[in-house]
């Protein structure tokens, strides 16, 4: 079983120590926003997929038990970073609720299983405390493309003989949606157009993969897919695209902390915006041959950020955004576009002094010099982690409690935090007595 399942079967919190620079150097693995589909997508072919990169993260150990459920042989390689997922001939096609409430990313099987079976019974999700997070045009989509989608005691039940190419517009590019699309329009009859597509990394992680295993999928990247439906597809071996999200947070950290680090297995080209954000606070930003360095001398310098779809500003970076503009000089506006709950845990970070007032989805900012170290609770993975950096440039000890959410998306965090310098101490949540 994998090791990130510890903090959720006993409760753990960090102790993070304030005040050091974060010096040294990291290497980030695959992207949890990538592997997660990646491991779906192996749903459609039978046979052995093997997924290199994989984070040891809690968010693919529930995936793993999912697949399992499904039918498939999940195992982890002894270097703990491969993934070999052996998909049976016949595959189950129910998802329930215990799993998928854990994890939102779990609807991904939903195309998968309805492209290979003809039937998928999938619980509707929980996730994230960041947003309603709909599933409307995941449904609508699948819908267009000659499925009958139910909602039948809190599953989202659907059928179909075999899927149909069709035109499908997404409202808004959501990742999700774009993701489940593709996947069921490769073995579906004939063509798929997929306007206002998302263009993330991730995305085109999975269209590189599933290209590899027989599909034919034009314009990976760009705002209209084109997909080519096949009969069948063939399993592949693939490397996890490297995770932009924490090698961002690393980056965050690294300027907030007037650190130095190098951080490798990172595509710059993947955080424009972001690096250029840190440039502008005063930030050195070299790029090296396998991802970047950041270094900064001086207190940072406030500045505005609105999140978008990419290649915009990512939405997972906000509270890393905050946290960087709690201790900046100036006042900066933060304008968030994608969750509407993102700014829920803004009272956690009130709790350290930021001074931080929100209005619908704009935050303003007021720097102050230094945080100060308090007891705060993480609601999510992005808020978990821009919790415990602002932890290091807080005075004294700040308890970061319920972090099983970081574990959910940063492989050994505090590990990788203490390697460069910090003090950040994993320990069992104390049992609360009542007398
Ligand atoms: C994925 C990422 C998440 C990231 C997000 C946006 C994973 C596991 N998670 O989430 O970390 O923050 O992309 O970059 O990859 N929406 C609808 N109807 C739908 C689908 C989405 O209204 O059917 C809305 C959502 O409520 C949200 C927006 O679209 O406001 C974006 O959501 P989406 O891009 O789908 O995010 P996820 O795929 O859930």
């Amino acid at each position: 079983m994998e090791t990130a399942n510890a903090s959720l079967a006993h409760p753990q919190r960090f102790r993070v120590t304030g005040g050091a620079s974060l010096v040294g150097e990291v290497r980030v693995t695959g992207a949890k926003n990538s592997v997660l589909k990646l491991m779906a997508a192996a749903l459609l072919a039978p046979g052995v997929t093997r997924l290199s990169e994989v984070p040891d993260i809690l968010d693919v150990a529930i995936m793993s038990e999912l697949l399992r459920r499904l039918g498939c042989d999940v195992q982890r390689d002894r270097d703990a970073s491969t993934l070999t997922i052996d998909v049976p001939q016949r595959i189950e096609h129910r998802a329930d609720y215990d799993l998928v409430r854990r994890m939102r990313a779990s609807i991904a099987v939903l195309g998968p299983l309805l492209a290979r079976t003809g039937e998928a019974d999938v619980a509707l999700p929980g996730g994230d405390a960041i947003g309603s997070r709909p599933l409307d045009f995941h449904i609508a989509g699948l819908v267009k493309m000659g499925a009958t989608v139910e909602n039948e005691h809190g599953f989202i039940v659907a059928k179909v003989k075999r899927l149909t190419g069709a035109t499908i517009w997404l409202d808004f590019p959501s990742v999700g949606a774009t993701e489940n699309l593709v996947m069921a329009a490769v073995l579906a009859e004939g063509r798929t157009e997929i306007d206002n597509a998302a263009r993330e990394p991730e995305i085109v992680d999975l269209c590189v993969m599933l290209g590899r295993m027989g599909a034919k999928i034009d314009g990976a990247g760009t705002s209209t897919l084109i997909i080519e439906g096949v009969d069948s597809l063939q399993p592949v071996s693939h490397a996890t695209v490297a995770d932009r999200i924490v090698a961002g947070t690393w980056a965050m950290a690294a300027v907030m902390t007037l650190g130095d680090v190098t951080v490798h297995n990172a595509d710059p080209a993947h955080l424009e915006i972001a690096l250029d954000k840190l440039v502008t606070a005063g930030a050195t930003v070299d790029r090296i041959h396998d991802g970047f360095r950041v270094m900064m001398d001086r207190r940072p310098t406030a500045v505005d950020a609105v999140t978008l779809p990419f290649p915009g500003f990512p939405t997972d970076l906000l509270p890393m955004a905050l946290a960087l503009n709690a201790v900046a000089s100036g006042t900066a506006m933060v304008t968030e576009n994608v969750y509407e709950s993102r700014f829920s845990f803004v009272n956690e970070l009130a709790r350290l002094g930021a001074d931080i007032r929100t209005d619908g989805h704009h935050a303003v900012v007021r720097g102050r010099p230094l945080l100060s170290g308090a007891p705060v609770t993480t609601p999510d993975i992005r808020a978990g982690a821009g919790l415990v950096i602002a932890g290091l440039v807080a005075e004294g000890e700040t308890i970061v409690s319920e972090i099983h959410h970081i574990d959910r998306g940063y492989p050994k965090f505090d590990e990788q935090l203490c390697a460069l310098g910090a003090t950040v101490i994993r320990e069992a949540e104390p049992a609360v007595t009542f007398d």
